[in-house]
């Protein structure tokens, strides 16, 4: 599902460059999850954004699914991202003017009965039928989270990428994100975690631990 070649990701300030990624090589094999682990620092939140275009690396072919996003424009890269690749942050990044429905939809590339029945059907999934019609401020960071992952899920996606799903949730509510990443992957999802805690890492397949932008 993804495969890196000898990546690098250096970026350039006043204050001179920092090579946040330092070529380093990745195969993540499809329906496998794998967690990812490493210092404030160490490359992690840059490795996901380069396996979701949402960063061109300095050096090094990228492939997501057969695809070398490396090789692609801008805009083919935001297209494949919004078909195959699903994201969820720690900081959630819901629009606070927009009820959980339309948060959900945000995620949709056009407007179908069909995207609102599934957006409807993963928030009930998710214990979220309650609260459909309240924005963000009315809800719980775990709830908040929940809308998020439904939204990272609506197109359903072949990859998602988490990068500290669980930083700012309680251990109730992580261990019911961790379940919906668990269930995803059950159902065939690839998952990238990136995670700071032992317990959600000890969620996946896999762990790989970043040292300074290299694989310890
Ligand atoms: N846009 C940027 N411009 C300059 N430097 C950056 C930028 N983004 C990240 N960096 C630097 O690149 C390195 C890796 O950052 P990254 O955000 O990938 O780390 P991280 O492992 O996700 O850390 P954390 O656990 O704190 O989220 C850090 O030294 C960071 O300061
Ligand atoms: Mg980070």
């Amino acid at each position: 599902m993804i495969q890196l070649q000898q990546v690098s990701k250096a970026y350039t300030t006043s204050r001179g460059t920092v090579r946040a990624l330092d070529g380093i090589s990745l195969d993540v094999a499809s329906g496998e999850f794998l967690a990812v682990r490493g210092a404030s620092g160490s490359g992690k939140s840059t490795l996901l954004a380069v396996v979701g275009g949402l960063a061109q690396p300095t050096a090094g072919r990228v492939t997501v699914g057969g695809c070398e996003l490396t090789q692609m424009s801008p805009s083919q890269r935001s297209q494949f991202r919004a078909e195959h690749i699903g994201f969820v942050f720690q900081m959630f990044h819901l629009l606070p003017y927009l009820n959980v429905v339309d948060n959900v939809l945000l995620a949709a590339r056009s407007m179908t009965p069909e995207h609102k029945a599934y957006a409807l059907e993963l928030l009930d999934r998710f214990g979220l039928t309650e609260r459909r019609w309240h924005r963000p401020a009315q809800l719980s960071a775990g709830e908040r989270q929940r809308v998020a992952m439904a939204r990272a899920m609506l197109n359903r996606p072949a990859l998602l990428l988490a990068d500290e799903p669980t930083g700012n949730l309680d251990d109730r509510n992580a261990g019911a994100v961790l379940d919906l990443l668990d269930q995803y992957h059950t159902d065939g999802g690839t998952v990238v975690l990136v995670t700071h805690h032992a317990d959600a890492a000890a969620r996946a397949q896999r762990t790989v631990t970043l040292e300074a932008g290299r694989f310890a």
